[in-house]
């Protein structure tokens, strides 16, 4: 089998314009700034506009990633939209993601693992780049978690957040994957789950919309337990597969979900807080979009460096986890210093 090497050649990120700070919440809900600032690390979030889409927002993220790159649309061998919040049940958002871009006709198909969808993607992209099947492929996460949120149910409507990250993988003569462990558990989906979105169940009432029994539901104390146990495992078989401990990580790149889940992996990993990328306090849990916008937020920061490890760890419903160790080699197509 034909076998290359895969890089990021660029990425990006976009948020919609809105904004609901922890104060914004306060007037709608019986919480505190003080309660969700120490419970999650967040204090604000985006919200998209009513005539926004998915789709619109994973648009600017993925110009922004192209730009990064040096690439255009045309360049594109196949498209990846990570979310659980499409435009549409059907069909894919990469679909008409691939028409804004003007590049209708290229492969295009959404991954839905939750929050977990970009390591699951990440894996799969660089696959199908490594065995040569596609040398440059659109990885989008985006997500309007905001959209299927009951406000007035304290527990869950803090949390979520809008947003999109991208990146652009393309052959390369360096590979920058180095190992991945995915993983997936749906044993007791109702843990983490959006009822009467699906075939199973009744068909839905005005009575369920207007009740809002049609929005997430969350087992917060099992997924918090569940979050930091897996980071943990799934990073550590990741580290072992690619021949490397955590001391070699020069990032830590978690999925944004609460801060205390970020801090209590790192703590065991023994990743100084300095190497762990966190920006849950600007955005909230914005699912599948969270670990390329933090990213795209680094790399702008020019934090990242070619020849650093950066250690991708997400989770989320299913329940699903993963762990992706991954070569930064952005600048040149050249070899690792
Ligand atoms: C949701 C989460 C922040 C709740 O924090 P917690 O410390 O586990 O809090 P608990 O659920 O144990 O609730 C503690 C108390 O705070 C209250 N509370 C819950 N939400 C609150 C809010 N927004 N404001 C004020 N009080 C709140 C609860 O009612 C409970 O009160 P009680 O003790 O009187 O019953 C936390 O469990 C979490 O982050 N879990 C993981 C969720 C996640 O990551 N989901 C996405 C996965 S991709």
């Amino acid at each position: 089998m034909h076998q290359t090497g895969v890089r990021i050649a660029g990425v990006g990120h976009y948020v919609p314009t809105g904004v609901l700070t922890n104060a914004d919440l306060e007037r709608m809900l019986d919480t505190s700034d003080e309660w969700i600032t120490t419970r999650t690390g967040m204090k604000e979030r985006h919200v998209a506009a009513a005539d926004e889409p998915t789709s619109a927002i994973a648009y600017r993220a993925a110009l922004n990633a192209l730009a990064n790159a040096g690439r255009e649309a045309a360049d594109l061998d196949c498209l990846i939209v990570a979310t659980v919040t499409p435009d549409y049940a059907f069909p894919a958002t990469a679909c008409i993601l691939g028409a804004k871009l003007g590049i209708s006709g290229k492969p295009a198909f959404d991954i839905e693992i939750a929050c977990s969808g970009f390591i699951y993607g990440l894996t799969v992209a660089a696959s199908l780049i490594r065995t040569g099947v596609f040398k440059r492929v659109l990885l989008v996460g985006a997500e309007e978690l905001t959209r299927l949120v009951n406000y007035k149910d304290r527990s869950t409507a803090i949390l979520f957040g809008d947003g999109a990250g991208a990146a652009v993988l393309e052959a390369s003569d360096v590979d920058c994957f180095l190992a991945a462990e995915l993983g997936a558990d749906g044993s007791n989906p109702e843990n983490l789950y959006l009822p009467l979105s699906g075939t199973a169940g009744p068909p839905i009432t005005p009575d369920d919309v207007e009740q809002r029994r049609n929005t997430i539901v969350m087992n917060g104390r099992e997924v918090f337990r569940f979050a930091v146990t897996k980071m943990i495992a799934a990073t550590n078989v990741a580290l072992s597969r690619a021949g490397i401990t955590a001391d070699d990580i020069t990032w830590l790149i978690p999925h944004q979900a609460n801060r205390r889940i970020i801090d209590a992996a790192a703590k065991h990993l023994e990743m100084p807080t300095e190497r762990v990328i966190v920006n849950i306090d600007r955005y909230g849990n914005t699912s599948a979009a969270s670990i390329p916008m933090a990213l795209s937020e680094a790399s702008a920061a020019g934090k990242l460096k070619d020849g650093d490890v950066i250690l991708f760890v997400g989770f989320g419903a299913g329940l699903s986890w993963g762990a992706v160790a991954w070569r930064w080699h952005m600048s040149t197509n050249g070899k690792i210093p």
